[in-house]
């Protein structure tokens, strides 16, 4: 495995080994590396001749400064787990050599950016948006692999993709959970025993509510999720909707067309966690 961090390494690198059969598998990740960032890695391993990750903690998609400063780093660790699933080539870039040149670009989404993360984050798919087109420019992979557990970005992605006509396929892979049901993410690390417990409670309260799908009218449950997470002191909901799944718009009525998905976003103490599941009649 190899370590690059100025772009003119990662592209000599990708020059020399690509050669011309096979094909380029790209995983963009901020680190702090988990089991479902290698789910990942696997697939993209499984499916290319050449498997590169990328480890950048991109400042223009937070909106607070803090959020971004508090941000778990581990490269040393990813590093090694990286070695471990036996990845071609890493690139590990300093914030300055992606943003040399300041990045001003306004991406319109055509309204995917105004829900649901989009609205609580304001800027935040932009900031994703300019940060994954450099990457997709400086790596140029034929696929990249994004999360379902970032339902939203991976929509983003693909529409940012089909806009700019780069030549990537786009492959979404499922949310990976720990035993508790919580979905993996960098930032659990920043959560209390006390709210990890209660945490456990948003994927409990998705299931639940997806039991109910299309039995009980769709204001009722979403009032009894709200309820039922927001009575616990830890958790606070900051949305809980019901969207379809191809265009992410809230729906009306279970008489909506499919495929129904339930996205949740809550503050557990100060850290911010998102989850989604499939609701489909
Ligand atoms: P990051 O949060 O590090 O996630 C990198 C990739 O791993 C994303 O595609 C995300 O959806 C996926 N991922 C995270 N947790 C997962 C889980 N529990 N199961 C399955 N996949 C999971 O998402 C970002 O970084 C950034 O926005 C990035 C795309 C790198 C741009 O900066």
């Amino acid at each position: 495995m190899e370590l690059t961090r100025t772009i003119s390494e990662v592209r000599s690198r990708i020059a020399t080994i690509k050669g011309k059969a096979g094909s380029l598998g790209f995983v963009p990740t901020m680190g702090s590396l988990h089991e479902g960032h290698i789910s990942l890695i696997k697939k993209s391993r499984d499916e290319n001749k050449i498997t590169t990750v990328s480890i950048f903690v991109n400042p223009t998609q937070f909106n607070e400064r803090l959020d971004f400063e508090s941000y778990p780093r581990n490269l040393a660790e990813d590093l090694e787990i990286l070695e471990n699933h036996r990845v071609d080539l890493v690139f590990a870039p300093p914030v300055e050599e992606i943003y040399a040149e300041p990045d001003n670009r306004v991406f319109d989404f055509g309204g995917l950016d105004s829900i649901m993360e989009g609205k609580h984050r304001p800027g935040h798919f932009n900031g994703v948006a300019q940060v994954v087109s450099r990457l997709f420019s400086i790596i140029e992979p034929d696929v990249a692999y994004f999360g379902e557990k970032d339902f939203q970005q991976i929509a983003i992605v693909r529409k940012m993709v089909r806009e700019l006509k780069f030549p990537v396929r786009i492959t979404g892979c499922p949310i990976i959970r720990d035993g508790d049901g919580l979905a993996m993410s960098s930032r659990n690390k920043l959560l209390s025993p006390a709210e990890r417990i209660s945490a456990a409670r948003i994927p409990e309260a998705l299931a639940r509510a997806k039991e109910k799908a299309g039995k009980v009218p769709l204001d009722e449950l979403i009032k009894g999720t709200l309820d039922y997470l927001n009575g616990d002191p830890n958790l606070e909901v900051e949305y809980f909707e019901i969207v379809n799944g191809r265009n992410l718009k809230p729906i009306q009525s279970w008489k909506d067309n499919g495929p129904f998905r339930g996205c949740i976003a809550v503050k557990a103490g100060r850290v911010r966690l998102i989850d989604n599941m499939d609701f489909s009649l």
